[in-house]
């Protein structure tokens, strides 16, 4: 069997084979199809990227149809059980589990590296009292830049790591910075001796105690959460991080760009647009009128944390979210919402509309609900998805390096007027 596909130009008659590799085509082996001699040739058009592979990856697998999520070869289930973010962010970013001296340094220095410049902390005063904290979370990891001007020297290897670890280790101090601004709350400064989450705890909820006391129950939650958000392949963020890096753009300007993408109620945001959406549900006997809503609209309103570009099939993060709600809800009282969210459910999975075009819930559905039982508020929502996701996006912007992609260039098809004479402003 030839490992090829022959197309046929209809419109010249004229055969060609295209090499076929790991079940995709190079579009560029498209351009040598032309009319005459001059044509440009033949180009693809997928404006979302829905069908086309834009680099070649081996950080994430997802098999959408079958609901598998797997870190380099790994299950996302079994990581979530056994393992640690700081292990999963090493083993996302070099390929394989650290050992027991690599994650013992790697969090050494990740734990060294927490606190911020303090003109860091005077920009961040500098946004209005009810800033989003994620508006904050972009524009101060973009402004770290100019903090660390060596993070320019993309292709130094170990200056590369040096500001891979300094985001990871930093991205949540700035995170619980912009909170605390956001509610005119004290800044409350790393705390060294806790965990990666217990440190983010301590710095999000500390008052006047001398030392946070972490409950492990959340503390252990918050590592779960973070580990089933640490990288999803190319998704949306991971594009941005991917295309603006491939413009040989320091490492906190690409991750400022992916934090933008994220930002989206379609991508991140979706996880405070689904309590937006529970609240105003708000009650479980209005939960088929918002069912029909949604199915007889022209697609304006949609049932958020459900659907999925890759996933047909159930959501595996979702499925470890849920199962892992009941143990978070012992400790913090049960969300009143949460029997909307499962009626909702029970509801939509029953339901044509959702059944016919394969709709099921996706990570953002419950992860909501674990928050809010935590404590922390809606507008925090997708900064607690910004802080993991850094180590997938860094990841994938080592790789992009090693890899020595060209610039992101897409081409377009153009649908502007042909060239006209420029019209004085009195004829016009
Ligand atoms: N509620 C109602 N209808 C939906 C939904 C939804 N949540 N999602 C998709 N559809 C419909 C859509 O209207 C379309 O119907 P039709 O074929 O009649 O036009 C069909 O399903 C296919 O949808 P699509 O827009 O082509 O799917 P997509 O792959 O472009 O979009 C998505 C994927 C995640 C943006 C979309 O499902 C969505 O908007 N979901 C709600 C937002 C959400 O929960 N986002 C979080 C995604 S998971 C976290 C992350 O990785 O970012």
């Amino acid at each position: 069997m030839a490992n090829t596909l022959t197309v046929t130009d209809n419109r010249t008659g004229k055969t060609y084979e295209l090499p076929i590799e790991n079940g995709t085509i190079r579009a560029i082996d498209l351009r040598q199809i032309r009319t005459f001699p001059e044509d440009f040739g033949l180009m693809t058009y997928d404006p979302a990227f829905t069908n086309t592979a834009s680099c070649r990856s081996a950080i994430t697998y997802i098999d959408g149809d079958k609901g598998i999520l797997e870190y380099r070869g790994y299950p996302i289930e079994q990581l979530a059980e056994k393992s640690t973010y700081l292990e999963v962010a090493w083993l996302l970013l070099h390929g394989e589990l650290p050992t027991r001296d690599e994650l013992a340094d790697f969090t050494r220095h990740i734990t060294i590296h927490t606190y911020l410049h303090e003109n860091t902390k005077k920009l961040m005063e500098g946004f209005r009292h009810d800033a989003h904290p994620m508006g904050m979370l972009l524009s101060t990891v973009g402004a770290l830049s100019t903090f660390y001007p060596t993070a320019k020297k993309i292709f130094d290897v170990e200056e590369r790591s040096h500001h891979v670890t300094r985001l990871i280790s930093k991205i949540p101090t700035v995170a619980a910075f912009a909170y605390r601004h956001s509610i005119g709350f004290p800044y409350v400064y790393p705390d060294n001796e806790l965990s990666y989450t217990g440190n983010f705890l301590s710095m999000m909820k500390k008052m006047a105690e001398p030392k946070y006391a972490v409950n492990a129950v959340l503390e252990r939650a918050l590592e779960v959460l973070f580990i089933l958000h640490a990288d999803h392949e190319q998704n949306c963020s991971t594009n941005a991080m991917r295309g603006v890096g491939s413009a040989h753009t320091d490492p906190y300007s690409c991750v400022a760009a992916a934090t933008a993408a994220l930002y989206g109620p379609l991508h991140g945001g979706a996880n405070e647009a689904v309590l937006r959406m529970l609240r105003e549900i708000k009650d479980v006997k209005n939960v088929p009128a918002f069912v029909k809503e949604v199915q007889s609209g022209s697609g304006e309103k949609r049932l958020m944390g459900f659907g999925h570009r890759v996933y047909k099939n159930y959501d595996p993060r979702a499925k470890v979210i849920k199962g892992m709600a009941e143990e978070v809800f012992e400790v913090t009282g049960k969300n009143p919402l949460l029997a909307v969210a499962t009626e909702l459910e029970r509801i939509a999975l029953q339901d044509d509309y959702f059944v016919k075009r394969k709709l099921y819930p996706n990570v953002d559905f419950y992860s909501g609900l674990i928050y809010q039982a935590m404590g922390f508020p809606l507008e925090i929502f997708t900064v607690l998805f910004a802080i993991p996701r850094t180590a997938g996006w860094l990841a994938h912007w080592s790789e992009l390096l090693e890899q020595d992609q060209k610039i992101v260039r897409p081409r377009q098809v153009y649908t502007g007027t042909a060239a006209r004479d420029y019209l004085a402003i009195e004829s016009r």
